[in-house]
């Protein structure tokens, strides 16, 4: 399966694709990830991305298709994989069926995950994840069920992002209003566009996105 989770700052488009990585082993490709991966080693993408995605605006088209591009051609993703974070643009929409096409494959849904803007502030500056595997935490929502030791991997170490800041997520949301919505009624169009409610509990969240690319489990034997 190839799938798309859209959906703006904070709406738990990462959450939710780790999620689906462990649980259903769909290859999550996010840019954010490899763009900020690529900014902490300093490489030639890094040093181009570095400034935008301090100020919250978007990276270039250009280098974020080329990502994309090189990396859905590698072994990992012959089965599938679902994309995080990508495409934010119409042009980068387009960019992503001309590669598909390329390799002969095709897009089966998209998923937009919405939440009202007012809870996207509080879910950001309230985020902070474990340094050793990744997994996403909430001060507010989704705290450590033992506080200060990871779920997923029992690490001791947590990291918040730069960008999470307030001034930096009132950028992020203005950037996604003008330069991502556009992309909702682009996948509208060509009938893959399905939306979930976002500002439910993340294990609804989860069945929800789950019925929504068809990959729900057996439904609970019934008592
Ligand atoms: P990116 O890393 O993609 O960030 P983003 O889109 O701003 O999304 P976030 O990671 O902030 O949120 P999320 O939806 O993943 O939410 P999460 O699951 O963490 O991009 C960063 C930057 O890179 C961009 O600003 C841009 O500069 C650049 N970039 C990346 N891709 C690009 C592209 N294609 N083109 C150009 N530039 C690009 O959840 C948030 C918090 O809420 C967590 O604490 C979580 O625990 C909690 N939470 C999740 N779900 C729920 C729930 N249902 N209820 C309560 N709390 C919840």
């Amino acid at each position: 399966m190839i799938a798309i989770l859209l959906g703006p700052p904070g709406a738990g488009k990462g959450t939710q694709a780790k999620r689906l990585e462990r649980e259903h082993g769909l290859k999550q490709l996010s840019t954010g990830d490899m763009l900020r991966d690529a900014v902490a080693r300093g490489t030639r993408v890094g040093k181009l991305a570095r400034a935008a995605m301090e100020a919250g605006d978007l990276v270039s088209d250009d280098i974020v298709v080329q990502i994309i591009a090189e990396r859905i051609t590698e072994p990992d993703c012959a089965n599938g994989f679902l994309l995080d974070g990508f495409p934010r643009t119409v042009a980068q929409a387009e960019a992503l069926d001309a590669m598909l096409e390329d390799i002969d494959r095709k897009l089966d849904a998209v998923v937009e995950i919405a939440v009202p803007e007012d809870i996207l502030m509080k879910r950001i500056t309230g985020r902070f994840s474990c340094a050793e595997c990744g997994a996403v935490y909430n001060e507010y929502f989704r705290p450590p069920k033992v506080s200060g030791r990871c779920d997923v991997c029992g690490g001791t170490r947590f990291v918040r992002r730069k960008d999470d800041n307030p001034e930096t997520v009132r950028q992020r949301l203005a950037a996604y209003r003008a330069q991502t919505e556009p992309v909702l009624p682009y996948y509208e169009k060509k009938g893959l566009l399905r939306r979930v409610d976002g500002e439910q509990p993340i294990g609804k969240v989860a069945s929800d996105i789950d019925r929504a690319l068809g990959v729900e489990g057996p439904a609970p034997p019934a008592c």
